[in-house]
């Protein structure tokens, strides 16, 4: 069965009580169950990991390949800010989509910035947590996952 890794970084576990206004108030729990219920409509199978460490990140992203066929990254913070991140992007050679739940370019200037835009099929933000969902249909229908 085919397989997406869904990756989310740095204070994305607070989710539900982490600023509502701007992220919503689902839990990242919440989050996992709607992807899993997705990617099992759509016969893909869903690994959703969350971690506040880049170097744990990174960890994840090495490991897929060769297990997953396709990559959701929600790097939070790091996006702005990890080389690393988007190198090991690189390196994996996986299709990956970069999500995020806040629209970065209507929010500050540091914001609009993602390395992580370099290593990825594409960029889905502003959507929420349908963001997510979005992000494995076009894995699905873009990228041959
Ligand atoms: C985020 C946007 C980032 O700028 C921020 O640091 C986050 C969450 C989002 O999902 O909107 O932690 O990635």
């Amino acid at each position: 069965m085919r397989s997406i890794l869904i990756l989310n970084g740095p204070n994305l576990n607070l989710l539900g009580t982490r600023q509502p206004e701007v992220y919503g108030d689902e839990t990242l729990e919440m989050v996992q169950q709607k992807c899993l219920d997705y990617g099992a409509q759509r016969g893909v199978e869903i690994a959703f990991e969350q971690s506040n460490h880049e170097g744990v990140l990174l960890d994840h992203i090495h490991a897929a390949k060769g297990v997953h066929d396709g990559i959701v990254l929600n790097a939070g913070a790091y996006t702005h800010t990890s080389i690393a991140l988007m190198d090991a992007l690189f390196s994996v050679e996986l299709p990956a989509v970069e999500v995020h739940l806040s629209n970065i370019h209507a929010r500050e200037e540091f914001r609009h910035t993602s390395y992580i835009s370099r290593a990825v099929v594409g960029q889905i933000c502003g959507f929420g947590s349908h963001g997510y969902l979005m992000a494995i249909g076009a894995l699905i229908a873009c990228a041959s996952v």
